[in-house]
């Protein structure tokens, strides 16, 4: 079949990696994909990941036969409807996608299927004061998320009832413009996080390998939040016990919940969790894979994951297996000098001899004369199996010193706190 993926980051470079593979896969375009995706498949340049007709057109000149969603804009914005049956779309509905489009809404379901959550309660400019209040009901820290989507910048964890109050009136202020015209203030859980990824059918589900990604720009998790710095699957703690309740608590009621509001999912469920003393809570919804827990993932995954897909998007998992490597899987994300904050672009990157890693490109390009060339903040990751997480990390850090552009930066320090829970 032909597949058409959508989006240009190393989560896509490792959906096309996988899917490149499949014996089903007959083409691939990448739209508008990156430096490195061009291995895997045709990119196509140019166009909006939302710009549903010009997509389309693309679709009937190339007779694409299934579309695979990386990202979440075009899911929020209503890809799946808009195709309406005329192409396979792995992914959710409009309002499916609104799980992760309004966290309003994610918590009103979640309370809807009493689904183990923080608790909360939102507001806007009209119960602005009722905010201040319910503030000082709360011990610190305060959560205060902007309900839109805003690029993962829309949480704030705060220390002080006084800023986090006077954060409440700038975020309705519009802070994140649109996206933080309502607000959803919750109770601080603690705990260790992790990343449970669900392919589902809206009926049947497969549970995918469980990941855990490191946030934080500095060792340590210290310093402002990223994209995404690395992460690491296999996830100690979600073992059996733990993942059993997960399952029960969690990802059966939030299939059979959307099918009893009547939802239309067939796509990937990406469920950020928190252990709360072996307890799951969900701390959030994404309606798609994660970014960089899928460069792990899908090293793990035996299966063929377009005969996955094309069953989800059909309505039709039926008991299709899904086959999980029992290594383990490790991704280092190389990342520009300044990043998260502003960076430079353009800059040449030399690859020397990687060994056993793959690597993901994320933000590379390629410059008029063919040259590889940074492009974003986070440039490329690093990923490995082995037979130990120490060993992965070892084959993506020699790797990583076989890559050379100026500023080079990533942390080493991946992994290292579950090393110490084994
Ligand atoms: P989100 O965008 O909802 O995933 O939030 C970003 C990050 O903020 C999460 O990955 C958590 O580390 C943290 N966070 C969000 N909600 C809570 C909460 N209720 N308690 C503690 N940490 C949270
Ligand atoms: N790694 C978190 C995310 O993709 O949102």
């Amino acid at each position: 079949m032909t597949i058409l993926l959508l989006g240009s980051g190393g989560r896509e470079s490792a959906l096309a990696w996988k899917i490149s593979r499949s014996p089903l896969c007959d083409k691939l375009y990448i739209l508008p994909g990156n430096g490195g995706t061009d291995v895997y498949g045709e990119n196509v340049p140019g166009i909006k990941t939302t710009d549903f007709p010009t997509i389309e057109k693309f679709c009937d000149e190339h007779a694409v036969d299934m579309i695979v969603v990386g990202n979440e804009d075009p899911l929020v914005a209503g890809i799946y409807d808009y195709f309406d049956g005329r192409r396979l779309v792995v992914g959710p509905s409009k309002m499916g996608a609104m799980l992760e489009g309004s966290k309003d809404f994610a918590k009103a379901f979640m309370s809807r299927h009493n689904i183990p959550t923080a608790r909360y309660r939102s507001f806007t400019a009209e119960t602005l004061e009722e905010g201040i209040e319910f503030l000082l009901t709360l011990k610190a820290p305060y959560v205060l998320k902007a309900d839109g989507l805003a690029a993962g910048k829309g949480v704030l964890i705060i220390d002080s009832l006084e800023e986090a109050q006077k954060s409440l009136r700038e975020m309705i202020g519009g802070m994140f413009g649109n996206s933080s015209a309502t607000v959803v203030i919750e109770e601080f859980l603690s705990g260790i996080e992790c990343s449970v990824f669900v392919l589902t059918d809206g009926k049947q589900y497969r549970i995918l390998p469980v990941a855990k990604d490191y946030k934080r720009i500095g060792e340590g998790d210290t310093g402002p939040n990223t994209g995404g710095m690395g992460s690491i699957s296999p996830v100690v703690f979600a073992d059996e016990v733990f993942m059993q309740k997960v399952e029960e608590r969690i990802i059966r009621p939030t299939v059979e919940g959307l099918a009893a509001e009547g939802i239309t999912y067939r796509g990937f469920i990406f469920l950020g969790l928190i252990s709360v003393e072996g307890e799951p809570m969900v701390i959030e919804y994404n309606v798609r894979m994660g970014d960089p827990e899928t460069e792990s993932v899908m090293l793990r995954i035996d299966s063929d994951l377009v005969a996955l897909m094309r069953a989800a998007a059909e309505g039709n998992l039926g008991d299709m297996p899904l086959a999980i490597s029992p290594k383990a899987a490790a991704t280092v994300v190389v990342v520009s000098q300044g990043y998260p904050g502003s960076y430079p672009k353009g800059l040449p990157i030399e690859l020397g001899d990687i060994g056993n890693a793959i690597l993901f490109h994320a933000g590379t390009d390629r410059d008029a004369k063919g040259q590889l060339v940074t492009s974003g903040g986070r440039v490329i990751a690093v990923s490995s199996t082995a037979d130990t997480i120490e060993q992965a990390l070892q084959q993506n850090f020699a790797a990583i010193d076989a890559i050379s552009y100026e500023g080079k930066n990533f942390r080493r320090d991946i992994g290292r706190d579950l090393l110490k829970l084994m």
